[in-house]
């Protein structure tokens, strides 16, 4: 991968612009115009697809190390998408400490839905492999928490998940992958509220989920 600042700046996508717009243009269209009967345009419909919403998931991929990312409105958004995978009767170690509405949606919704959660102080690697039952599928967790800043690193807890063959999620939206890059130290799938680092301005909510 390029050097890191270099990828900031460029990111993977080539503008393609026919003006020669050197950052990519917002397209607002919902609809794309067909060439000819039969041929598929590259993007069709907004909602399935946009060039605009392609830079921001490719950048975002490359920057976490991942095969490709999501992007959402906001960071609630993107943690449903992420734990809309689980089934009925499925079962999470989720990190004690992490954001209350990501407690909440656990606790309020997907419990209706038969999804069961252990929490854990996931700094104690052996509470968190005493939590495991037949029926766990993952463990999610904030390396770096809110509201308290708790560091929980994420190499022994990724190598925990793969024995017993769970998938690890990580909340990285403390560190932004400016400092950590989940991926790469055996996380599975990363979450971001890109409401806050990612967008840095407080004037954009936002949310992606890359994964490995
Ligand atoms: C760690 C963390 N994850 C997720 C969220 C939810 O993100 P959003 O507010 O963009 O929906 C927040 C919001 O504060 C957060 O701090």
């Amino acid at each position: 991968m390029a050097k890191f600042q270099t990828q900031l700046v460029h990111g993977p996508v080539d503008t393609n612009d026919p003006y020669g717009a050197v950052v990519l243009p917002i397209y607002p269209a919902t609809t794309y115009a067909y060439p000819a009967i039969g041929t598929a345009p590259q993007y069709d419909y907004g909602r399935s697809g946009n060039p605009t919403r392609h830079a921001v998931e490719a950048q975002l991929a490359a920057l976490e190390g991942g095969q490709a990312a999501f992007a959402f409105a906001s960071g609630m958004a993107a943690i449903h998408a992420a734990l809309a995978i689980f089934q009925a009767g499925d079962h999470l170690v989720v990190g004690k400490q992490i954001y209350g509405g990501t407690f909440r949606l656990l606790k309020e919704f997907f419990a209706r839905w038969d999804l069961t959660i252990t929490a854990v102080d996931t700094r104690d690697l052996a509470a968190v492999a005493a939590a495991i039952q037949p029926n766990t599928k993952a463990i999610y967790f904030e390396p770096v928490t809110n509201p308290l800043l708790q560091v929980t690193p994420v190499a022994p807890l990724a190598r925990l998940a793969h024995q017993h063959g769970l998938l690890t999620i990580v909340d990285n939206t403390f560190l932004s992958p400016y400092l950590a890059q989940p991926l790469r130290w055996g996380a599975d799938i990363v979450i971001h509220s890109a409401t806050k680092y990612l967008a840095g301005h407080s004037e954009v909510s936002a949310g992606v989920s890359p994964g490995g």
